[in-house]
């Protein structure tokens, strides 16, 4: 716990002799144009991280200096600094190999340069949890601000956004409803402003869960990123954030007293009621990992269970990000929740969750969140599987699912690699039915293509071309937050880790039961142990050195988060 701000003097760089070493500080200082009396103040980090191969980080200069404003108007000195960023489309193999790269560069830097607190900026799907995780066990206050949705863009009469639309239109084209001129006219059409996809997706549901841990300001996850309260938001966090630094040790509160089990699972109570990402997840277990707290997927089912689906977005409803802005935002979710929510955990404002949700304007359009008595859906959207296909877990986004598939036995039409899914899943001659169950091997944490989010296996053409929507889709891939089916994903192990999703085999029966949470490969024990003794090692890239090499290293399953093991708690 910091013992009162020292701004520049914090941490200084070693050169034996500490007056020295302020010395060199304030002269280097001094080049920034910065005067003697402004570098005596407190110090506010402003990490951002706006790069041209990310889209939805296009307004975040406009939110640094908002930020600026706020913490100079409060009487401190504001100091942005960059982290490398994560533009979901621009990376390959994945964003989620860099995520964790990210979470070092946001941890090292928040420790190793001059600060008494510190507003992070995040938004694009891996941004957020990336810095969560990295501001984890910050010794200083971090506030998180939120870039904020995009909003919809007009077509034909009918509102798009990226990236529900983007699924459905290309599903259109691939079974002949869309022409060539058709998808080259959506495709510019599908993300107009800068910000985040426009509906519950990944970057929104870690926004929402971000704003219910308590660490960005009330109200700010569903604001979109052209709105001018969005820049407010900015500048208020920023002046928070000065008031957190120079605070009195004991009202100094870190992310550590903020993100706690309680606060954890109120923001897995919200995860379920907006029907949100199953990234978020894996991101959450992650971000609750770096600091000792256990997400335990059997806890997930009991709470899912209890916990209704009560917002009516996209992927699985009509509504946009924005709507839910207009509606109310995130606190008419919270204030629906408040029975089954932790209320007395605390916030970056220095109010509990109770205290924050009784001050509270009571407006809610009930087009978009519905009440308790009558949900969206009755249970929560995400469902954790076990089985001996997934010995420590699958998840099921249900809510995004077809019912009358969540129990049933299939015949199961595997697929070795993306390669050989994107090789044969059109081939006219593929052996398959509508009732198959389709298996994505080696999509995982452990395999080359880094676990991508191709769990969304495409229908196959002649099959969609025959007007089929959905199948049973199984991989230890994942989704993205803005697809929809009965999708089961991040099989853990994986099959590249030597997990029994490997050991499947064409025509093999595959159990699923979402009532009993099971999902079982209906081969015996003793052909199982055949086929494992009859596998070869499992498949990394080669050859490996750098960041390459500490991800394969060290990459834990989904249900530890995809995190390294050296960055989790120390036990
Ligand atoms: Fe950035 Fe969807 S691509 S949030």
């Amino acid at each position: 716990m910091s013992d009162g701000p020292k701004g520049l003097a914090n941490g200084l760089t070693n050169y034996g002799d500490n007056d020295f070493s302020l010395y060199l500080r304030r002269s280097f200082a001094s080049a920034m144009g910065y005067s003697r009396e402004i570098m005596d103040q407190p110090v506010v980090g402003i990490c951002s991280s706006p790069s041209n191969y990310n889209a939805c980080h296009r307004a975040m200069p406009e939110l640094v200096e908002a930020v600026k404003r706020g913490v100079l108007a409060a009487g401190g000195l504001p100091m942005d600094f960059p982290t490398i960023s994560l533009g979901e489309t621009f990376l390959n193999p994945t964003s989620l190999m860099y995520r964790n790269l990210m979470s070092m560069d946001v941890e090292e830097m928040i420790r190793a340069q001059p600060m008494d607190a510190v507003v992070v900026i995040g938004g694009c799907d891996k941004t957020l949890p990336a810095q969560l995780m990295g501001a984890a066990n910050a010794d200083v206050p971090v506030i998180s601000l939120i870039t904020g949705p995009m909003m919809t863009s007009p077509l034909d009469g009918e509102r798009l956004g990226a990236c529900t639309d983007c699924r459905r239109f290309w599903a259109k084209y691939r079974a002949g409803e869309v022409d060539a001129a058709g998808i080259k006219r959506i495709e510019g059409r599908l993300a107009t402003t800068a910000g985040t996809c426009a509906v519950m997706g990944t970057a929104s549901t870690m926004a929402c869960i971000t704003e219910t841990l308590g660490m960005a300001l009330p109200g700010t996850a569903a604001i979109p990123a052209v709105h001018a309260d969005r820049l407010r938001a900015a500048e208020y966090s920023g002046r928070r954030a000065f008031e957190l630094a120079v605070a009195p040790a004991a009202d100094q509160l870190l992310p550590r007293q903020i993100m706690t089990p309680k606060s954890v699972e109120n923001a897995l109570r919200v995860l379920l009621a907006v029907g949100g990402s199953t990234n978020a997840i894996v991101h959450l277990t992650a971000i609750a990992g770096r600091l000792g707290i256990k997400i335990d997927l059997d806890r997930l089912n009991v709470l899912s269970d209890e916990t209704p689906v009560l917002i009516d977005l996209k992927p699985t409803g009509e509504f946009y990000m924005e709507d839910l802005f207009a509606a109310g935002g995130l606190g008419t979710i919270l204030r629906e929740l408040k029975p089954l929510l932790h209320l007395d955990c605390q916030t970056v404002t220095g109010q509990t969750l109770g205290e924050r949700l009784a001050d509270e304007h009571p407006y809610v359009d009930r087009r978009v969140v519905r009440p308790m008595d009558d949900p969206i859906y009755a249970q929560g959207g995400l469902v954790a599987l076990f089985g001996n296909l997934a010995p420590r877990g699958a998840i099921l986004k249900r809510s995004a699912a077809d019912p009358s598939l969540f129990e049933g036995e299939g015949r199961a039409v595997v697929f070795s690699s993306l390669d050989d899914l994107a090789r044969r899943i059109d081939d006219p001659d593929l052996d398959l039915q509508a009732n198959d169950y389709l298996v994505l091997q080696n999509a995982g944490p452990s395999a080359p293509a880094a676990m991508p989010e191709a769990g969304y296996l495409p229908i196959p053409r002649k099959l969609a071309e025959a007007g089929v929507k959905d199948m049973v889709r199984i991989s230890d891939a994942r989704m993205s937050g803005t697809a929809y089916g009965t999708i089961v994903l991040h099989v853990s192990p994986d099959a590249a880790a030597g997990g029994p999703l490997g050991l499947v085999r064409d025509g093999d029966r595959i159990r699923l039961s979402v009532a009993e949470r099971r999902i079982e490969l209906l081969v015996d024990a003793a052909e199982l142990e055949r086929r494992q003794a009859a596998m070869g090692p499992s498949i990394k890239p080669s050859p490996l050195r750098g960041y390459q090499k500490l991800y394969y290293d060290q990459i834990l399953q989904a249900d530890e988060g995809c995190d390294f093991d050296f960055l989790k708690a120390a036990d």
